[in-house]
């Protein structure tokens, strides 16, 4: 059978890398993994528990409690991440769990706890994991990353373009804050900031549509595993 590659797609807040991330994926039939979700699953449940995160027993009583899993939604390839056995796949997308997650993404326990699981999901290849470090720092080892980029105004319409049904009078102003504002906490911070891998190819989707930016990363995705498959032969 055909080896199998890790492909990582790193970037800034809302310029697409989990739509890429999933359709590449379906494309290659390969696993889908969103690392955000994890994250933000994390801060879910922080919130809920109101857990003290200047506290560092707190945190790590916290993690002990949580279970993440990633469960098919009935779509082939396509899964929702559930906390403690419950679909937070929705839950995890408000704004609340938005102005608090680069914050508690930026914790040393949370991260340990986020990366391990991450890497023990790509131990047999065959993945698409999307977020922030995992070019650099989950997979550096990976054989094809992409790097992810969009000017803040096409990111801050796309992400509004989500949000308004849920929240009618959110503003533009506001969703261009929390995306500017995790931008700068996820890049700043002292652990695996928000980077670009030495080896990452930059794609910058601003002015592409979601089936060319595809095409795009699966040429990208196939002379690699044309490559590999000439060295063997
Ligand atoms: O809203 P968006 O889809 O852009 O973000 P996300 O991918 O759901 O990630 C939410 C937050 O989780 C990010 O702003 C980061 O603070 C954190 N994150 C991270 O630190 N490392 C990752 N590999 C993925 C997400
Ligand atoms: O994962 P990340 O936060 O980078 O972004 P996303 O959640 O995949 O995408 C944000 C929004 O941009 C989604 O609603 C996509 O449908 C949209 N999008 C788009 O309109 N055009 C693209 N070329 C890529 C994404």
């Amino acid at each position: 059978s055909m080896k199998k590659i890790i492909i990582t797609i790193d970037g800034y807040s809302s310029c697409g890398k989990s739509t890429l991330a999933r359709q590449l994926a379906s494309r290659l039939d390969y696993v889908f993994i969103d690392s955000g979700a994890m994250y933000r699953a994390i801060t879910l449940y922080f919130l809920e528990h109101k857990t003290d995160i200047k506290d560092e027993k707190a945190i790590s009583d916290a993690l002990d409690q949580i279970r993440l899993e990633f469960i098919n939604n009935g779509t082939p390839g396509q899964s929702d991440i559930h906390l403690n056995g419950d679909n937070v796949e929705k839950a995890i997308r408000t704004l609340k769990v938005s102005n608090h997650v680069s914050d508690i993404a930026a914790l040393e326990a949370v991260r340990h706890f986020a990366v391990s699981q991450q890497q023990a999901m790509g131990e047999k290849k065959g993945i698409v994991m999307d977020g922030r470090d995992i070019g650099t720092t989950v997979f550096p080892k990976a054989e094809l990353k992409i790097f992810m980029t969009a000017s803040i105004e096409v990111r801050t319409h796309r992400r509004y373009d989500e949000l308004k049904a849920k929240y009618p009078d959110i503003s533009l102003e506001e969703v261009k804050d929390n995306l500017l504002k995790r931008d700068l906490i996820d890049s700043t911070r002292k652990i695996s900031p928000l980077r670009q891998a030495k080896d990452a190819i930059t794609l910058d989707n601003s002015k592409l549509s979601m089936p060319q930016q595809l095409d795009i990363a699966a040429g990208w995705a196939e002379e690699i595993l044309k490559g590999q498959l000439a060295s063997k032969i």
